[in-house]
């Protein structure tokens, strides 16, 4: 089966067969990084290019690491050392890294639609690394694809995202990403933090920690995205810790095998305590983990790769 999209914008586009057909080609990378030898000749030959106009860690090294070990050439561009600060337009930055003959452009930009904008300005694969609080596709894919590896299946489970679910990309991906596949999801925040349209997307809404996480398989925690933060949304950061930082005091109340998650960078002592965090129930570091593996099977799959199936003498056709 080959994926059909030419761009990976936002799991608002996606159906619930493609989520799946990308979770389903995930599976088969991971084991590329548990080699002696962390490397296939899948994308030999192509040159990818990371664009990233926000800061990053985790999504930045995934996506170069998840490039090298499929072999294609890789160029990182940040902000702070591209012609952006000498009044260069998105536009022409795009263009101009595209008349290099490049075969990929990963992006990040704090403009949301940034990424749907370049995959209009370009023939090449466009995917969107985070487009302001918009979407982060593939944080909600890596997401998926750990609570489909902890769980077995998405259906049916009860998800909690905890935060700053207005100005949250990984919310807004998750919501749709986990409605998608027939989880519930329920946000829960300071009223301040939840955008007027949640209950649109079709989640149900809590202002109380302690109440949600009471019935719920999946705590998913956020950073209070303080760069986008224009205004005051809570009196302090103490106060918004003590109500909506998950504590092993409030975690009493949470089923016995709940699986607490959190997309990164953790604010420790704000949305979580580190003894949480470094918990028995922390999948966090499973999630950067298989993010590695989800990031090679959609650079894979928009390359115009086929999945031949978990089974197949040759899961991958070579570029
Ligand atoms: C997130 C992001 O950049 O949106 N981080 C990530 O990509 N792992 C979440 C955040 O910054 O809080």
């Amino acid at each position: 089966m080959k994926f059909e999209r030419t761009d990976l914008l936002g799991l608002e586009d996606l159906t619930p067969e493609e989520i799946n057909f990308i979770l389903e080609t995930s599976e088969s990378f991971v084991e590329i990084s548990e080699r002696p030898i962390k490397k296939v000749p899948v994308l030999r030959g192509l040159t990818v290019v990371n664009l990233f106009f926000e800061p990053s860690t985790r999504t930045r090294t995934s996506f170069e690491l998840a490039e090298k070990r499929l072999s294609a050439d890789t160029v990182n561009i940040s902000a702070s050392t591209s012609s952006a600060v000498k009044g260069e337009t998105l536009k022409d930055t795009a263009r101009n890294i595209e008349a290099m003959s490049i075969d990929m452009l990963v992006v990040r930009h704090s403009a949301p639609g940034a990424a749907r904008f370049l995959a209009d300005v370009l023939s090449c694969p466009v995917i969107n690394a985070g487009d302001g609080s918009h979407e982060h596709p593939t944080q909600a894919l890596l997401d998926l694809f750990t609570v489909k590896k902890k769980r077995g299946s998405i259906e049916g489970l009860k998800v909690a995202i905890v935060g700053d679910i207005l100005h949250s990309r990984v919310a807004r991906s998750n919501i749709w990403g986990f409605t998608k596949l027939g989880a519930r999801v329920i946000v829960c925040g300071p009223p301040t933090l939840i955008p007027p349209e949640a209950e649109s997307l079709g989640v149900e809404i809590s202002y109380d920690l302690v109440r949600t996480i009471r019935d719920v398989d999946i705590i998913m925690m956020l950073r209070i995205q303080t760069e986008r933060l224009k205004e005051c949304f809570f009196p302090s950061i103490r106060e918004y810790a003590e109500l909506y930082g998950l504590d092993s005091e409030k975690l009493k109340s949470a089923k016995s095998n709940v699986i607490i998650m959190h997309p990164g960078p953790l604010n420790r002592g704000v949305e979580i305590t580190p003894d949480v965090a470094d918990g028995p129930y922390s999948v966090i570091l499973e999630q950067v983990k298989y993010g590695l593996a989800v990031r090679m099977a959609v650079l894979y799959l928009l390359s115009g790769g086929e999945f031949k199936g978990e089974n197949s003498d040759q899961k991958w056709s070579d570029s």
